[in-house]
């Protein structure tokens, strides 16, 4: 069918419509990409080159979202997903696609999306590394409980999906499901009840509530098999400078900063955390004088840090990414190095344009040297990127 337009070029009567659609690849938060006379329609639980019939189920002035109905011809990287909630489970958006296209997918997303804010960047692009495990790798998850359902979030909505195991999740946990059922039976409310689920540092299984007043154990890398190489790789993009002083932005526990702190001995180390329960657990590890610890948010740390030419920064932000004020602050403290670890490509590339933009204007221009993907979350449209950033001499 034809797209009615209306005078001012909308597509609101197309709401509603049953259209055939060609998915030509998948987009930041997992749908399938497709133009419907030339408007982008975004479709969940589309796969890359198929067929589909939709519904359409949204109509913005730039693109339209629409409800898969039929899979008239399917992608040949389609697949029966493994696990049998897959469809309906807000956990997993991809796990209807091999896991080749998925990595394929992943490396073509980070690749454009920087393209996109910037055109012209060069930087070399190393291929995406590939997770140890497709499943059994989470060591942390949070999932709930209401009216005796033990289970996840369905996808858009906060219907219990019922679970007794869960793919991605390692053993460890899910061996624990029904105890943590019974355990959250006991409680006796008729309240959601949010659970967290994870593998101690020790290897032992730990579980409680997340409430108000208790938001849990707080960020820590979810997948420790691929967690090794990201910071291995972190630790070689580094070199081999004598860094009188490096500072980790968004440092979490420490993944990156004892590493860091082992691998330049040299260096006075500093880790930046906002997360008091994280902070108070790497300053418990901390043995050695060079190594300091701040709780503070990084944007006001950033007013009173003191940076040199020589230093290396890594930053770690979560998926809103850092910000212009911090940006700018590092295009004018200038370190030798930055390494951005980033989960999100959008503000990945945003962030780096900020500091090309700020570098540019105080007149030491920065360039990105090189750019990786790490397949961090398989099953789902989540991806982890580093980047190396130097001072362009
Ligand atoms: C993606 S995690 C990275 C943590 C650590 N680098 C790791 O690999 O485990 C981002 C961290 O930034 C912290 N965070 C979020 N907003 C912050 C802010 N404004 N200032 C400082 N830390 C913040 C979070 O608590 C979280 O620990």
């Amino acid at each position: 069918m034809s797209a009615k337009t209306n005078k001012g070029g909308a597509q609101a009567p197309l709401l509603g419509s049953k259209i055939k659609l060609h998915i030509e690849k998948l987009a930041i938060g997992g749908a399938g990409v497709a133009r419907h006379e030339g408007v982008v329609v975004f479709v969940p639980q589309a796969a890359p080159n198929e067929e589909v019939l939709v519904e359409v189920s949204l109509v913005k002035k730039n693109y339209m979202e629409a409800t898969l109905l039929e899979v008239l011809k399917p992608s040949p990287a389609r697949r029966e997903p493994p696990c049998p909630v897959a469809s309906v489970c807000g956990g997993c958006n991809w796990q209807h696609i091999t896991e080749i296209e998925q990595r394929k997918q992943k490396e073509q997303l980070v690749l454009e999306t920087l393209k996109k804010f910037n055109p012209t960047l060069q930087f070399e692009y190393l291929p995406l590394k590939e997770s140890p495990r497709s499943f059994r790798y989470r060591n942390r998850i949070q999932p709930k409980f209401k009216n005796n359902h033990f289970g996840f979030f369905a996808r858009n909505s906060h219907d219990i999906v019922e679970i007794t195991d869960c793919l991605i999740t390692e053993e460890a946990l899910t061996t624990k499901f029904s105890e943590v059922k019974i355990w959250a039976q006991g409680k006796n409310s008729k309240d959601l009840q949010r659970l967290e689920m994870y593998i101690s540092e020790e290897g032992s299984v730990r579980y409680g509530l997340i409430t108000d007043e208790d938001d849990g154990i707080g960020f820590s890398q979810v997948n420790r098999f691929q967690n090794e190489d990201l910071v291995q790789t972190a630790l070689t993009w580094a070199g081999e400078d004598d860094y009188p002083h490096v500072l980790d932005l968004y440092a979490g526990a420490g993944n990156f900063t004892f590493p860091f702190a082992h691998k330049f001995k040299n260096a006075e180390i500093t880790g930046v955390e906002l997360n008091p329960k994280l902070v108070e657990k790497a300053k418990s590890k901390i043995k050695e004088k060079r190594m300091k610890y701040f709780l503070s948010d990084v944007e006001s740390y950033m007013r009173r840090a003191v940076i040199g030419p020589e230093d290396l920064v890594v930053l770690d932000p979560p998926r809103a990414g850092a910000s212009e004020y911090i940006m700018r602050a590092l295009a004018a403290a200038r370190p030798k190095r930055i390494i951005y670890i980033s989960c999100h490509p959008v503000s990945l590339a945003r962030d780096l344009n900020w500091i090309f933009a700020w570098s540019q204007k105080l007149g030491t221009p920065m360039k990105l040297a090189r750019v990786q993907a790490f397949e961090m979350f398989p099953q789902t449209d989540h991806v982890e990127t580093i980047a190396e950033l130097r001072v362009d001499s």
